[in-house]
C-alpha cells in the first residue's frame, strides 16, 4: 500500500484546477447501460472509484475506450450479463448504481452488498424498498441480492430517506418506462441534477419540483456527450486547505454556486476570499474564529463529505466548535489521529465532536481510514510542524486525482512512497 510523506508548516501559493465531480461521474457511467449507442463522457476524474466502476461495466460486456485523459467513450450494445462480480462490487459503494439500469434494461440484476467507505453501516434499504415499490421482487440471502422486475407497479414512490444514490438508482430504473413516474422525498445534490441532465440528453423527460422528480422515459434512449460538472467537495477541500494553512490559493474551474454553504461558514470563521465566475481566490486569513456548530444536512445544507476537512479547520480557529454529522456513525472516528497531532477534540458520541482551538499541530505517523478522513489528514499534515506519514493512500486516490502532484504545484512538500 502506498503512503504519503508530508513536511508541513509551510505557506502554500498558486492555483489549483478542480476535477470533474466523482459522485456525478459514477452514476453517469452507470447510465450508459441504458442505451446501446455510444456515450462520450468528458472531464471525468482519473480516480480509483471511476476505474473500478468502468471495470464492472467491461465485465458486464461494455466496450470502454479512453481516447485521452479525463475522456471515456462507453458503448453497452453488447452488454448481456446482469450479475456484478463480487470482488469488484465490494470495492466501492457506487457498484450499487448499476442495479437500476440493469433492472430497467434487462428486468433483472444480481449483486453482493456493495463496499465503500467505512464511515458507517451504510444500509441499502432506501434502494431495495424503492425498487420493491416500483414492482421489483428482490431476494436477499446473507448479503447477496437477486432482483427481477416483471413490470412497473407504481407511478409514484416515496424514498424512505433522502438518499443520493437511491434517487439516482430510481431515476435510471424508470428511464426506459413511458411513465410518468414520480419519485418523492428525493435528493437534490448537484450530482443528482447532472445525472438528470444526462438522462434528458438521452431522451427521457425529467421535471424536478421541490424534492420530487417526475420521469417520462422512453423504450429506446440515445447515446450522449456530456462534460461532468466540477467537484464541489474537492473545491471545498482545497478552499479549507487554503484557509487552514493561511495560504494564498486560487481554486479554479469550479462552480461557486455549488460552494455557497461552504463559503458561508468559511466567511463566518474569518476567511478572506474573492469569488469569480469559475473560481474563488483565497487570501491569508489571520485569527480564525470558531463557529458554534457545523452540522451536515441534505442539499443545500453543508455536505457530509466536507465535515472531515472542517474538523481540521476548527482546530485552527479560536473557540469551541461542535461538529455534528448525523448521517454517518463512523465519519468522526479519525479524530483520534488529529488528537495524536496535538488537536484538542472530544468525541462526544459517534455523531458529535467538540473541538477547542486554536492548537498547534505536529507531524505524526497516520493512516487514512476512509476517503474524506484521508484528505483531512493531508490538510492537517500540511498545517502541522514537522513530518507526517499518511498510510493507506489508496483511500485518498479513490476520490482525488493526482493529489500529490497538485499539492506540489502549490508548493507543498509531499511525496508518495510505495
Ligand atoms: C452518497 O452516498 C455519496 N456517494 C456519499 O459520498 C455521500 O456521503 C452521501 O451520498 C451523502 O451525500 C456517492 O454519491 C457515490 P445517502 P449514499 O444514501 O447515496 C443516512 C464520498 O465520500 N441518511 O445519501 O450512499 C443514510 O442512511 C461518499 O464521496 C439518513 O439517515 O448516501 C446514510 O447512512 C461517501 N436520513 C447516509 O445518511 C436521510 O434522510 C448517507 O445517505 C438521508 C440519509
Amino acid at each position: 500500500m502506498s503512503k504519503f510523506i508530508i513536511k508541513g508548516g509551510k505557506k502554500l501559493s498558486g492555483s489549483v484546477r478542480i476535477s470533474g465531480n466523482k459522485n456525478a461521474a459514477l452514476p453517469i457511467i452507470a447510465a450508459t447501460l441504458l442505451t446501446s449507442e455510444k456515450c462520450r463522457l468528458e472531464n471525468v476524474p482519473e480516480i480509483k472509484d471511476v476505474h473500478v466502476l468502468l471495470e464492472i461495466l467491461e465485465n458486464l460486456g461494455a466496450e470502454v475506450a479512453h481516447p485521452e485523459n479525463n475522456v471515456y467513450e462507453i458503448q453497452c450494445a453488447e452488454v448481456s450479463k446482469t450479475k456484478v462480480p463480487d470482488d469488484l462490487a465490494k470495492k466501492l459503494r457506487s457498484s450499487l448504481l448499476v442495479m437500476g439500469p440493469l433492472l430497467a434494461r434487462f428486468k433483472k440484476a444480481e449483486m453482493v452488498h456493495p463496499g465503500g467507505c467505512v464511515i458507517g453501516r451504510r444500509p441499502i434499504d432506501a434502494h431495495l424498498d424503492a425498487f420493491r415499490d416500483l414492482g421489483a421482487e428482490i431476494k436477499e440471502d446473507q448479503g447477496y441480492y437477486t432482483a427481477k422486475w416483471p413490470k412497473l407497479k407504481e407511478q409514484k414512490i416515496f424514498l424512505g430517506e433522502t438518499s443520493v444514490t437511491a434517487t439516482e438508482n430510481c431515476l435510471m430504473a424508470v428511464a426506459l418506462e413511458e411513465g410518468p413516474v414520480t419519485i418523492k422525498h428525493a435528493a437534490l445534490e448537484p450530482h443528482v441534477k447532472d445525472l438528470a441532465e444526462v438522462l434528458g440528453k438521452m431522451g427521457a423527460k425529467i421535471t424536478n419540483e421541490g424534492a420530487s422528480y417526475t420521469v417520462e422515459g422512453k423504450k429506446e434512449l440515445s447515446g450522449f456527450t456530456h462534460r461532468i460538472i466540477s467537484d464541489h467537495i474537492e473545491a471545498g477541500t482545497f478552499s479549507i486547505l487554503a484557509v487552514a494553512s493561511g495560504s494564498e490559493i486560487t481554486v479554479t474551474d469550479c462552480n461557486p454556486e455549488n460552494l455557497e454553504m461552504i463559503l458561508v461558514f468559511l466567511k463566518r470563521m474569518g476567511a478572506k476570499f474573492e469569488i469569480g465566475e469559475h473560481q474563488v481566490k483565497f487570501f491569508p486569513s489571520k485569527d480564525l474564529q470558531a463557529v458554534r456548530k457545523i452540522e451536515c444536512g441534505m442539499w443545500p445544507s453543508l455536505p457530509t463529505d466536507i465535515m472531515s476537512p472542517f474538523i481540521v479547520l476548527a482546530t485552527q480557529a479560536k473557540g469551541d466548535t461542535l461538529v455534528h454529522d448525523w448521517m454517518f456513525e463512523g465519519r468522526l472516528f479519525f479524530t483520534d489521529k488529529l488528537i495524536k497531532m496535538g488537536a484538542n477534540i472530544t468525541l462526544c458520541d459517534p455523531h458529535r465532536a467538540l473541538i477547542v482551538g486554536p492548537t498547534a499541530l505536529h507531524g505524526a505517523k497516520l493512516e487514512s481510514p476512509d476517503l474524506r478522513a484521508g484528505i483531512a489528514l493531508v490538510i492537517a499534515a500540511l498545517c502541522a510542524e514537522g513530518e507526517s506519514e499518511i498510510d493507506n493512500a489508496y483511500q485518498i486516490d479513490r476520490g482525488y486525482e493526482n493529489i500529490e502532484g497538485r499539492l506540489r504545484d502549490l508548493g507543498a512538500e509531499i511525496e508518495r512512497v510505495n
